[in-house]
């Protein structure tokens, strides 16, 4: 099956140029100027007209949560909602987190992964490992995943002592092993033991609304942990490290500081940290912050977190947006934490939105075009190395396109979005700007405003290691 693809504007990072695409079965198969390809004589089953549209590689989030066991209860999106959702937002690839639980086997925490989202998923889909427990084991499992797995990231936890905590020991021995097998180091910067005190003093103080998990998980201490981690690293042999979800101008810094140095630190962040405030969401009257609880917090609206975030990812010193989706319904899941912000699950709803809320950056000129699409789909393709399968329009990657309507509105509503979630943390928010076509290796599984693709469709990405070292 042949589709030509025409009248649009490809999006790369390298520019925005008009551009006809043909697909062929699962493929692009090749790129034409405007016009070309008719004249010339290509013949296609199918001719999808993007005139005034942009089309740009389909969303690439490195970062999701799917049935994340958290707080006593798991994750409200499985593979098969979660992907689906993805793929309404223009996400044609996410890479979810694999959960080895401390005192379990890596490969038996891997299996029951694949176990989740095997014939689930209606977009492709890899792994990053997180590690619970540190030890030679768990090192020796590292090798095995980077050489049989095609899994090469691995995320370790400076937050959350107890459940998925590393000590500064387990880190430097784990970036050891990565920087021997050339996994990439991904890190949860937040220093959880001063956290816990924090907490538990609020909670003795009777300080228990959901606004108190922001407060006593102050942006200084996701600075001193992002410090920490980078030095770690260093000792460790240089280890290509990467900063999942970074919220604070003080942890910017500290990455801006070791690129500066020709360090391999890498970060991204989150559209949460990017639009939202803690006194906006996370102070909501009553319970209705928790909604919007998850580490790191958001932060002060007075504070030059977001300001710094956006200008972070102009620079580079942000390489990538993903979402850190991890959803939990608010009845009888964020609730759990009513009367204590300690036992709400942590964890906010984003993969269907991602695009669009990039996008507004561009909209509002905050971003350019050419970032947005390397921020959302090539860089993350580069850095988890799936690069060109995934993050490029080009002849021989897979053909995961997405046609957005820039003069198209919409607003977010959990009334109609597709993730099982029964409130959305974007509520009423206006998007300029509308996905319109989604193809994942050329079937169109999103078009005319219905879903057309499967679950099982989506194959699992056994990914090489990162590319985008320097
Ligand atoms: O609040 C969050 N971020 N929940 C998901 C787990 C994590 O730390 O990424
Ligand atoms: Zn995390
Ligand atoms: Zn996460």
């Amino acid at each position: 099956m042949k589709t030509l693809i025409t009248g649009g504007t490809v999006v790369g990072p390298l520019g925005a140029v008009p551009t006809d695409v043909l697909v062929d079965g699962e493929t692009i198969a090749a790129l034409y100027a405007p016009g070309v390809a008719s004249t010339g004589g290509v013949v296609a089953d199918k001719v999808v007209d993007a005139t005034g549209k942009y089309v740009v590689p389909g969303g690439v989030d490195v970062h999701t949560h799917m049935k994340l066991p958290f707080g006593g209860t798991f994750a409200s999106d499985d593979f098969e909602s979660g992907t689906r959702a993805a793929a309404w937002g223009g996400t044609t690839t996410i890479i979810d987190f694999a959960v080895q639980r401390t005192g379990e086997v890596v490969q038996d925490g891997l299996a029951a992964w694949h176990a989740l989202a095997d014939g689930n998923c209606a977009i492709d889909y890899g792994f990053h490992m997180i590690m619970g427990g540190v030890d030679d084991e768990a090192l020796k499992a590292m090798d095995y995943l980077v050489e049989h797995e095609g899994i090469t990231s691995f995320k370790l936890f400076m937050a959350y002592p107890g459940v998925f905590y590393s000590d500064d020991g387990q880190i430097l021995r784990a970036m050891q092993k990565a920087s021997d097998n050339g996994a990439l180091i991904m890190m949860h910067a937040e220093n959880g033991i001063a956290i816990d005190v924090l907490a538990a003093q609020a909670v003795a103080r009777g300080d228990t609304d959901p606004v108190f998990h922001g407060i006593t998980r102050p942006s200084a201490l996701e600075g001193e942990a992002t410090h920490r981690a980078t030095v770690l690293a260093q000792v460790a042999g240089n280890t290509p490290l990467y900063f999942v979800h970074m919220s604070a101008s003080e942890a910017l810094a500290h990455v801006s500081a070791a690129r500066g140095a020709g360090r391999n630190v890498f970060a991204e962040t989150c559209p949460q940290y990017l639009y939202l405030t803690l006194e906006d969401q996370l102070g909501a009257p009553g319970f209705e912050g928790a909604k919007w609880v998850a580490s790191p917090p958001l932060r002060p609206r007075d504070e030059p977190h977001r300001d710094d975030l956006w200008r972070g990812l102009r620079t580079d010193d942000l390489a990538v947006v993903s979402t850190d989706h991890c959803p939990f319904c608010f009845k009888d899941q964020k609730e759990l934490g009513r009367g204590d912000f300690t036992k709400i699950p942590n964890g906010i709803g984003t993969v269907e939105h991602r695009m669009d809320l990039v996008y507004q950056g561009v909209a509002t000129g905050r971003l350019s075009l050419e970032r947005w699409v390397e921020t959302c789909s090539t860089t993350p393709a580069r850095m988890f190395g799936l690069y060109p399968k995934k993050g490029v329009i080009a002849p021989g990657s897979d053909a995961d396109i997405v046609i957005y309507d820039p003069n198209a509105t919409t607003t977010i509503s959990a009334a109609t979005h597709h993730m099982n979630l029964d409130h959305s943390a974007w509520e009423g928010f206006e998007i300029a700007g509308k996905v319109d076509t989604v193809f994942s290796r050329g079937t169109a599984v999103v078009a005319g405003g219905a879903f057309h693709g499967r679950a099982g469709h989506g194959q699992y990405l056994r990914r090489g290691l990162t590319q985008y070292l320097r």
